[in-house]
């Protein structure tokens, strides 16, 4: 990937403070590993569902169509019809949108500041797809009810809020990447 234009700076928001100030002593760092090996793991089995991508991308929409019934998405090459049709546009791109995440939680990795740069990139290009800061929320909303259903039980109160502190550093670094702070 492309060298970032920024570098990690100790004024960021909240989650990057978290995940920064995570990495300060030893004892931090277990709970860095923890908080991502936490969300490895879940990711891992929700794989293990059959056909896991369409599985998860159907549920991804549905969730987000849900929480904003008023949003155009007008991002995306397909519509709401293509959706409930699960046409094959609306099918190749929910496919991708699920490796998109995969690629996202495969970057995670011993080095915030490499991933960091990589997450503030993408969200370059995400303002060039015409996604706003809001949908970034609406997805973390969709994604944790998508995983609430899929793991049952195993979406303990740990396994939640270890997806929203990764979630959280995601998708505001890739916010502040798409504006250009
Ligand atoms: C933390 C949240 C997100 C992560 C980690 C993420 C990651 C990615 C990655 C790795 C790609 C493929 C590489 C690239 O095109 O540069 C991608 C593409 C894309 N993402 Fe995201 N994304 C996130 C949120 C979103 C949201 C909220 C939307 C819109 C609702 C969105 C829409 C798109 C679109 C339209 C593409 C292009 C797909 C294509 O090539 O047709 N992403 N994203």
């Amino acid at each position: 990937m492309q060298q970032s234009k920024r570098k990690a700076t100790k004024n960021n928001f909240f989650p990057l403070l978290f995940f920064q100030n995570l990495l300060t002593s030893t004892m931090d760092a277990c709970a860095y590993f923890e908080t991502v090996s936490e969300v490895y793991d879940s990711w891992e089995r929700v794989k293990r569902v059959e056909n896991y991508q369409e599985t998860v991308g159907i549920a991804l929409f549905d969730k987000m169509f849900m929480l904003a019934p008023d949003e155009e998405w007008g991002m995306f090459t397909w519509n709401r019809e293509d959706f409930q049709n699960k046409d094959e546009k609306f099918m190749t791109f929910a496919k991708k949108f699920v490796r998109m995440l995969d690629m996202a939680i495969d970057m995670l990795g011993p080095d915030m500041e490499i991933v960091e740069e990589q997450m503030y990139e993408l969200g370059g290009a995400h303002q060039r797809y015409g996604v706003l800061p809001v949908h970034f929320d609406i997805m973390g909303r969709a994604l944790a009810l998508v995983l609430a259903d899929l793991l049952g039980d195993r979406f303990t109160a740990t396994t939640k809020s270890s997806w929203k502190s990764v979630y959280g550093f995601m998708s505001t670094t890739m916010i502040q990447g798409s504006v250009g702070i």
